[in-house]
């Protein structure tokens, strides 16, 4: 395996082996840094994300005057409630993440200041709206490019609690208002199509704001105050599935991850990868910080195969490219439909992998909202690109361990934007 720059070369390996530890949870980092920024007194983080993304998060949060000393993975913040956010006197640029923004969305629409938002290309594209839509029903101002694209200001204000349905599944929105309902006046309800991530609702009650959650209707009384905590970040799980796929498709493996984010709205992946016959076992299962962390042990596996329907697909959002890979080694095939979504992403995952499967001599079918890949086939090897996402990158490294000649990853320093090291993870394992 080489990897310099921009380019990975993977090649075919047939052992897979060892035990490794995950960075720390993207979407936790984000959220841990955003509510101890606007919680009284001081918040530790500990195994706070690598990635790019919850470190983009950091400098808004830097800009908007809120002061934090990093050192390793250990982020302390002097919250001072939301009293302590000033004006910010340029631009907040998300660079490439948009749970940056649609989170501080929520949070800003309450600040007395203006505030604007930009990112990069892939960023700058992707959708807006459907934040804009309940921030301005709370009483927010907020204008965009064709009122859906960054840059994204928004003028803060008094607000209103709102009653909120979700027309798309999305922790993003839902999370950008009840961010917004903490600092509202009266009560907030915001309800979801499906359940998606509650890592929002969980560290809030952790910094003791009282909400209700219940069969996907959120509940949060205005207004409220939080207390600066010390919080542990579990392992992304995320990131843990390229991992667990790379040994379930192996040749040979035994892996074993350590302290992996087990929280029930992120865990579809494998008890999906479960009910096609994956051999993974979890040790050692505890709680922190109300997140259920435990260890993944993952040995290679047939899987049969399936067709991933709706009630799976908030759950597994991130996985799908991973999956996608995976699905060509199953007996009959991965079938992935109710996913148009994943065109709203990073980049539009659905055509990034498509394509990226046939540059390796993989059939796929393409629909609107997903894609069908055959079992039973044979990754030729070639090249691919990332088109700087992440998760396609990372899912397309795995593709090279087990296709028949090297697969070269065109665009593959992307990764840091939630794996920096990835490479360098997968090559440890690789016998
Ligand atoms: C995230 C939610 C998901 C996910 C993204 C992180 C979060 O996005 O794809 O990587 O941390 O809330 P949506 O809410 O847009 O589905």
């Amino acid at each position: 395996m080489d990897f310099e720059g921009d380019l990975a070369v993977i090649d075919p390996v047939s052992r897979i082996e060892g035990d490794v530890e995950m960075p720390g949870d993207k979407s936790i980092s984000h959220r841990l840094a955003m509510i101890g920024s606007i919680a009284e007194g001081t918040t530790h983080i500990q195994n706070f994300a690598a990635s790019a993304d919850s470190h983009s998060t950091l400098g808004c949060l830097e800009r908007l005057g809120v002061r934090f000393q990093e050192s390793g993975s250990t982020v302390e913040i002097a919250g001072k409630g939301l009293a302590g956010f000033v004006c910010p006197e340029t631009v907040l640029d998300a660079a490439n993440s948009g749970t940056t923004v649609r989170l501080m969305s929520g949070i800003l629409s309450a600040c007395p200041f203006q505030s604007t938002f930009v990112g990069d290309d892939s960023l700058s594209r992707r959708p807006m709206n459907r934040i804009m839509v309940p921030l301005r029903q709370f009483g927010a101002r907020l204008t965009a490019r064709e009122d859906n694209f960054l840059p994204l200001t928004i003028g803060g204000s008094a607000l209103r609690g709102i009653e909120y349905d979700l027309p798309v599944a999305s922790a993003q929105v839902k999370s950008a208002v009840i961010l917004a309902g903490l600092h509202a006046h009266g009560k907030t309800r915001v309800r979801e199509p499906i359940p998606t991530r509650n890592h929002t609702e969980i560290a809030l009650q952790e910094f003791g704001a009282r909400l209700d959650s219940d069969g996907g209707l959120v509940e949060i009384e205005g207004e409220q105050v939080l207390t600066g905590r010390i919080m542990t970040v579990p392992g992304d799980v995320s990131s843990a599935a390229f991992f667990i796929a790379a040994g379930i498709g192996a040749a040979a493996a035994r892996l074993r991850i350590r302290d992996v984010g087990l929280n029930p709205t992120r865990t579809g992946f494998i008890n999906l990868l479960e009910d096609m016959g994956a051999r993974i076992t979890i040790e050692g299962l505890r709680v922190g910080g109300g997140e259920p962390i435990g260890n993944v042990i993952v040995e290679n596996s047939t899987l049969s195969g399936m067709e991933v329907r709706k009630h799976w697909i908030g759950n597994i959002i991130d996985e799908i490219p991973i999956l996608a890979v995976l699905a060509t080694q199953t007996r009959q095939g991965i079938r992935f439909r109710d996913a148009a979504e994943l065109r709203t992403k990073e980049t539009d995952r659905i055509s990034a992998i498509a394509d990226n499967l046939r540059a390796l001599g993989v059939v796929v079918e393409e629909f609107p909202d997903g894609l069908s890949v055959p079992g039973g086939q044979t990754i030729r090897g070639g090249v691919v690109d990332s088109r700087g996402d992440h998760r396609i990158a990372m899912a397309f490294a795995v593709a090279g361990l087990f296709a028949k000649s090297p697969v070269t990853i065109r665009g593959a320093s992307c990764v840091a934007v939630s794996f920096p090291g990835f490479f360098e993870t997968l090559k440890r394992l690789c016998r």
